[in-house]
């Protein structure tokens, strides 16, 4: 069907409003879903493909989502040179030359293949390569046939803080450096797609949009500093000024009444979504487990999430006083090992609602396959690209 085809393709993607979303993000996620290798839309009509002894083909390494990782692709973030094929700037410098540096990430790491690699486990949620991968061997072979003759200079990025001071942007203006270099991601305008969530139109603080752009990331980056959190990458000081942030700040402070995160839903949209009601669970499930009645409680890094979680019964959690802003991209109940989420399952439908949650009940089950040995503490995780908006983990009580 069309859409599992489209949702590969970087401009159509961008062309897809949130409808698609929800659709595609089973085989977009960050679960095991199937392969998405072969065969897939790449960017552009540019080259033939270098297909290499292990069959893989550089080009389409480029532009697709990894196995087993999220939605996004080298293409996402980083163009092959600049002014890319599609007009649109990205957060990653090209990687035209990328070969030909000395070394990478501000001299952290000496090997090119360490430097993917951090983009890999980082970014993509995905499994580092060996030396040996024949995705490696392609993406280098294709990228170092287009990289200019000599040696290439290293390049520098520098992490800044946003400016104290975000007032007097240009709204106008910004609606344009936005749908130049957001847009691979937030789409058009700002409407969203299963890379990242629509952030237009809710009247965000500039304080906040500054932190987002400047330092999102992981905290505990090993070759970043100053990081704090998400998996947005950050925006470094020479792939964006401060004035077009500024800029940027002023549109996305701009409330259109389409703000679905605060207030109640009078309509009442219940319907659409995971069971948010009757703690009396009457699942079924026995009451054996040694867990049963601990409990955890949520800690929100995003979306305003909380309550308290607690197991009921063999197979089923049942979350009271539930908070969460209900938007995002794909989110649900996940449970997890180790906050390794990333490999862990869903226990609920998509979670996004006009209106949110406001202190509901929410009931989250252990699906087939899976017992309470499987968790230690559960998420409210964004399934596409491997978020922890809020967690906890459980406890005897
Ligand atoms: C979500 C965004 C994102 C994705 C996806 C991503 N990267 Fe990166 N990458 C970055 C950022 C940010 C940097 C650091 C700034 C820079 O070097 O441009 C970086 C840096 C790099 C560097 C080091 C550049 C240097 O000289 O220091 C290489 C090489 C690289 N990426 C390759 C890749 C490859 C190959 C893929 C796909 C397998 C990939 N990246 C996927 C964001 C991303
Ligand atoms: C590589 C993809 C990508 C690009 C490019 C990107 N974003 Fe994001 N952005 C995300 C993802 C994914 C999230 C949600 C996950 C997270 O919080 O990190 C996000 C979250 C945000 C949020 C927080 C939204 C919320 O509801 O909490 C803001 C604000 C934001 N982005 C602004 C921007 C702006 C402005 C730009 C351009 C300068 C931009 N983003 C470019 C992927 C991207």
């Amino acid at each position: 069907m069309a859409a599992t085809q489209d949702h590969r393709d970087p401009l159509s993607r961008v062309a897809l409003a949130l409808a698609l979303t929800s659709f595609t993000v089973a085989l977009a996620c960050g679960d095991s879903g199937p392969a998405s290798t072969d065969g897939s839309t790449t960017q552009g009509d540019s080259t033939a493909g270098t297909t290499t002894a292990g069959g893989e083909d550089g080009e389409a390494v480029y532009a697709n989502p990894v196995d087993g990782g999220n939605s996004f692709a080298c293409a996402t973030c980083h163009a092959l040179s600049e002014p890319a094929e599609d007009g649109l700037r990205r957060p990653g410098h090209p990687l035209a030359d990328a070969t030909r540096r000395p070394h990478y990430k501000n001299g952290k790491l000496p090997d090119m293949l360490a430097a993917v690699n951090s983009c890999l486990q980082e970014w993509m949620l995905a499994d580092p390569w060996t030396e040996d991968d024949a995705r490696w061997q392609a993406l280098r072979g294709w990228l170092d046939a287009m990289a200019p003759e000599g040696d290439a200079p290293p390049l520098s990025f520098e992490i800044v803080q946003p400016p104290a001071d975000l007032s007097g942007g240009d709204a106008d203006s910004g609606r344009a450096v936005f749908n130049s270099s957001c847009a691979v991601c937030h789409g058009v305008d700002g409407g969203g797609t299963n890379q990242a969530p629509p952030v237009a139109g809710f009247g965000l603080t500039g304080d906040y949009v500054g932190q987002r752009v400047r330092t999102s990331g992981i905290v505990d980056s090993p070759v970043y500093d100053g990081l704090t959190g998400g998996r947005m990458p950050f925006w470094a000081a020479d792939r964006l000024t401060d004035a077009e942030l500024i800029d940027i700040v002023a549109w996305l402070a701009i409330d259109d009444g389409t703000d679905t995160t605060t207030g109640t839903d009078p309509t009442g949209t219940d319907t659409d979504t995971a069971t948010d009601t009757d703690p009396t669970t009457g699942s079924g499930c026995a009451t054996t487990h040694p867990s049963i009645g601990y409990t955890a409680s949520l800690q929100a890094f995003f979306h305003n999430v909380g309550g308290t979680a607690e197991i009921v019964d063999d197979c089923t959690i049942v979350i009271s006083d539930f908070t969460f802003d209900g938007t995002g991209i794909d989110v649900r109940i996940y449970g997890g090992l180790g906050g390794a989420y990333e490999s862990g399952f869903a226990m609920t439908d998509d979670l996004l609602k006009p209106g949110g949650y406001n202190g509901t009940t929410l009931v989250a089950t252990v699906p087939d396959g899976f017992t309470l040995d499987d968790l230690d503490g559960i998420s409210v995780w964004c399934v596409d690209v491997g978020v922890d908006f809020g967690s906890g983990v459980f406890s005897p009580p």
